[in-house]
């Protein structure tokens, strides 16, 4: 964030805490009676993280370290009571967080820490205040703003570094998964290609059918290859949907066309009578519905049961794609649609995650039901299309 931006914030917060220049003098005012008091805080802060090893872990460099870091709170507190809380000292203030971030260091310390020594400021202002009461209520009010809006920007620039940096981490963790996920897809199919060029190049007296098995392979393989990539850009940009009303038997049938169940696998397809049409992209939900189909026709290699059945529940339609083949292990059964993760030996397990992406972007949800040995229902949950009511 740009340090105008910053600024903006912090006046927005400054206001919600009711922050006056009149809180800012009397911050000012009381920096003469606190400052004798400040080597004995800041001793009481340090001698406070010795005691927690979860926030002394992160004090690497000894005793030097220390001695400078008592130097770094002093100035920091100091700064307090300067009266100049502009555009430099948010910058200044949020550094706090972000180095915290870096060195490791658990921000509910921070948290405490300044909650210890917000308790030390106020008391010794408290026992060697010599003006009117109401004044010093006043003032621990004004200091007590202070600190919670440093608070603020603090814990503020932490998470944002926090998340970032997480986020970081996880796109090298990810990309990682993908590119192992990619090499071992596309290595099998390249490897078949590789043996059969060498075969063609090198058998002088192959006869016609073995040549033309060969260039069959590399043909099926060349186009597996090609499947890997096209499920990968197909993830990469899913494109938006183009919402209308829909009816959803088409686009059964048509799903079913697209991906016959053969005749070792029974299937029924049971359509509500009366349901409503449903508000989705039909093509894309044809996809899915493609895609959870040969999901189920794969759990019954040897056959089975696949019922197709839509039903309305409270202004959803329910579209169940269930079958009776092996199952998902239960454990297996929450990380399922995530990407990357498959049960099957081939394949980059995007399918599924690529459904539910889909579905969610349709404004609907993609759940699933498992029994090991018994079988599966995926069903998506769609938005019926709400009919204007014909009575006026
Ligand atoms: C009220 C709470 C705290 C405040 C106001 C505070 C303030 C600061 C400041 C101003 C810096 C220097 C930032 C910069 O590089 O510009 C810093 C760094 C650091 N803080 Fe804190 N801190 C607090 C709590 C803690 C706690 C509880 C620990 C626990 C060990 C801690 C450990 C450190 C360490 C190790 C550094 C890095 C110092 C270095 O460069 O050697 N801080 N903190």
């Amino acid at each position: 964030m740009d340090s105008q931006l910053l600024d903006a914030r912090y006046r927005e917060l400054q206001a919600y805490v009711g922050w006056t220049e009149a809180d800012a003098a009397r911050v000012v005012a009381a920096r003469s009676i606190v400052t004798p008091f400040l080597p004995a805080l800041i001793d009481d802060f340090y001698a406070e993280i010795e005691r927690h090893p979860q926030a002394r872990r992160v004090i690497t460099g000894g005793d030097e370290q220390i001695k400078r870091l008592k130097g770094t709170l002093l100035a920091w507190i100091r700064e307090l009571f300067e009266g100049r809380y502009d555009a430099d000292y948010v910058v200044r203030r949020r550094r706090v967080g972000l180095r915290h971030v870096e060195i490791g260091l658990d921000q509910v310390y921070t948290n405490v820490a300044l909650s210890r020594l917000r308790g030390g400021l106020l008391a010794s202002l408290n026992g060697a205040w010599e003006g009117p009461a109401e004044l010093l209520i006043d003032t621990i009010h004004s200091i007590d703003k202070l600190l919670d809006l440093d608070l603020a920007i603090i814990e503020d620039a932490y998470q944002s570094e926090y998340i970032s940096r997480l986020q970081r981490t996880e796109r090298l963790a990810t990309l990682g998964q993908v590119s192992g996920g990619v090499a071992h897809e596309l290595r099998n199919p390249l490897n078949v290609v590789k043996t059969s060029v060498y075969y063609l190049r090198n058998a002088r007296s192959a006869s016609p059918e073995k040549r033309e098995e060969h260039m069959n392979r590399i043909e099926r393989n060349v186009e597996l290859a090609d499947g890997v990539i096209s499920a990968l850009s197909n993830f990469a940009r899913l494109p938006t949907p183009t919402p209308r009303p829909s009816d959803l038997e088409p686009i059964i049938h048509q799903a079913l066309e697209i991906n016959p169940p053969g005749a070792r696998v029974a299937t029924t397809v049971d359509v509500a009578g009366n349901l409503p049409k449903v508000d989705c992209d039909p093509i894309q939900i044809g996809i899915v519905l493609g895609n959870l189909i040969r999901n189920a026709l794969d759990a019954m290699a040897d056959g089975g049961r696949l019922m197709i059945t839509a039903r309305q529940r409270d202004g959803h339609v329910l579209l169940s794609v269930a079958d009776d083949g092996v199952g998902i292990e239960s454990e297996n059964l929450a990380r399922i649609m995530e990407p990357l993760f498959s049960t099957k030996t081939r394949g980059l397990g995007l399918g599924l995650a690529i459904a539910r992406s889909i579905v969610e972007k349709n404004k609907g949800a993609l759940l699933v039901e498992s029994t090991l040995g018994k079988g599966s229902v995926f069903t998506l949950r769609l938005a019926a299309h709400a009919t204007e009511s014909t009575t006026k």
